[in-house]
């Protein structure tokens, strides 16, 4: 069934609604202020304002369509335009727009969706506790696991490790789970119970001649050595994504969580498995905890669960854990946590007509099918000059851009080599991300064999692009440029980032 909203601007007010479109640009420069954005940048550029989705594309209000390969934030799992989703909050907001979950209350899909995720989640985790982002699942886990140790005799407690370049949020305590300094830096706050292990990226933190194993084996150690040197007794959990998404698609060595969990269980810190990206098919199974083998106390899910339709994420939780958390409330009362939006009843029938699909579809079992062309069209990209460490799992991947392949050198960052290839593969229709250097997708989960070709394609041409740009960039010269400008027509693409167009051929031409 089309979405109405479709039909209203494809219908014959599309050209009214067109002319106003052309002012939301306008618009949002003058009024929003906008998440994870370079703002002094955003004042002299036009915004791409995305207009409808259909499928695994997205269009502006220009009427350029892009190939989502980034499932917008690793979330629309489902693409842009599954019917049943609408057609499932629009039943709900019909019947039971809101509910609240406070003093027991509940709702039906509400139920039914706990229900359901216990079902599908590994079997130790026996209740789910809601709320709308990720950001607040990962701080109620937090939350959680303190009450936790509190009520089993361990209230000293307190400490989460956590890893570098590792991702769990942008709320206050959660922006400093994430192992990311740039982000500490906005929030000006200290958590001393915060503490980091290592980044578990083979490719730049391995010794020379250090294998995958001894890596993952020196990883271990480090983190017993964190361990003792922050006083056991004093550290509650451990928090990590199976694959680090936002930290640039970085997959475990082998064997590393193989060696970390008897480490956490020896020591009774509970090992909370971020799956906000991993959850839901993502990896090529239901959660990245079975690709991984891991054996979560907290598991926490967002994005995938509803493909992003609508807010919602859970906090799963083992039996000894609920069971500390009735003991809590037996001696000081109610169990003083929840949002307003906790268990939103649109956000858990749209949550739960997403687990109906990916079951019936078998989209777990389609992404292990595509994943197969996918990861090997991106070990593929290792033949260009600039492209290495291609990498990922499932329908996630990402390779680094890199000055120099063979000593591994990296491009000057106020080059912005990775920023180039997201700009050249957006003029050329295609949405991907860089993280620094490093290259990421993750396309919609529904993604067909033919448009994993066609994705390729883009990313190929934007690296093309990209890799003459940067080397043009190196070595400017007037004449060089006037040259081209006098023998080049063709102008197809502009890099916002150094004002310049290049041709098809990816000559640079007519510097602006
Ligand atoms: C692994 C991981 N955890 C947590 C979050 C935070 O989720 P949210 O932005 O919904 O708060 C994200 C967001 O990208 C994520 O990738």
């Amino acid at each position: 069934m089309p979405i109405p909203y479709f039909d209203a601007v494809k219908s014959e007010n599309r050209n009214v609604l067109k002319d106003s479109l052309r002012h939301f640009s306008e618009l949002d420069r003058a009024y929003h202020l906008h998440s994870f954005t370079d703002l002094k940048q955003h004042e002299s550029e036009e915004a791409i304002v995305i207009e409808y989705g259909n499928g695994i594309y997205l269009v502006d209000s220009k009427g350029r369509k892009y190939l989502d390969a980034m499932s917008s934030l690793w979330c629309a799992t489902l693409g842009y335009s599954e019917p049943r989703l609408v057609e499932a909050a629009k039943r709900q907001m019909e019947s039971l727009p809101y509910s609240h979950t406070f003093r027991g209350r509940s709702s039906e899909k509400l139920a039914l969706l706990a229900e359901k995720l216990i079902a599908l989640s590994p079997p130790q985790l026996t209740k789910a506790y809601f709320a709308g982002s990720g950001s607040e699942a990962n701080e109620s886990a937090i939350k959680i696991a303190w009450t936790y140790h509190k009520f089993t005799g361990n209230p000293r407690k307190r400490k989460i490790i956590s890893r570098f370049n590792g991702y769990h949020g942008s709320a206050i305590f959660s922006t400093h789970l994430s192992g990311m300094p740039a982000m500490h830096e906005f929030s000006g706050a200290r958590f001393p119970e915060i503490i980091y292990a290592d980044f578990p990226n083979y490719f730049t933190e391995a010794r020379h001649g250090e294998s995958e194993s001894e890596f993952a084996a020196r990883l271990a150690n480090q983190l017993e050595r964190l361990i003792a040197e922050n006083d056991p007794e004093t550290i509650a959990a451990f928090i990590a994504e199976p694959i680090m998404g936002v930290g640039g698609v970085i997959v475990p060595p082998n064997a590393y969580f193989e060696k970390i969990q008897p480490i956490l269980r020896k020591h009774g810190i509970l090992f909370i498995v971020d799956e906000i990206i991993c959850g839901f098919g993502r990896t090529g199974e239901m959660f990245g905890s079975i690709t991984f083998n891991l054996k979560p106390d907290i598991l926490t899910v967002a994005k995938g669960m509803s493909s992003a339709y609508f807010p919602i994420s859970a906090t799963l939780v083992t039996d000894p854990i609920y069971l500390a958390l009735v003991e809590s409330s037996a001696q000081k009362g109610v169990f003083s946590h929840g949002f307003t939006y906790s268990g939103h009843p649109v956000g858990a029938a749209v949550a739960l007509e997403t687990l109906a699909i990916l079951e019936e579809r078998e989209i777990v079992r389609h992404v292990k099918t595509v994943s197969k062309p996918f990861q090997q069209a991106v070990r593929q990209l290792d033949e260009y000059d600039h492209v290495t460490n291609t990498r990922g799992v499932g329908l996630m991947a990402g390779f680094d851009l890199v000055q120099n392949k063979r000593t591994r050198a990296n491009f000057p960052p106020e080059l912005g080599a990775g920023a180039i290839l997201m700009n050249s593969a957006e003029k050329n229709g295609l949405f991907v991300r860089a993280i620094g250097d490093a290259v990421v997708i993750a396309p919609p989960l529904i993604i067909a064999e033919e448009e994993i070709d066609e994705l390729f394609d883009r990313l190929r041409w934007a690296i093309e692009q990209t890799q003459i740009l940067l080397s043009w960039r190196a070595r400017p010269s007037v004449s060089t440029m006037v040259q081209t400008r006098q023998t080049t027509s063709d102008f197809v693409a502009r890099t916002a980032k150094f004002n310049c167009w290049i041709d098809r051929d990816g000559r640079p031409a007519v510097p602006i």
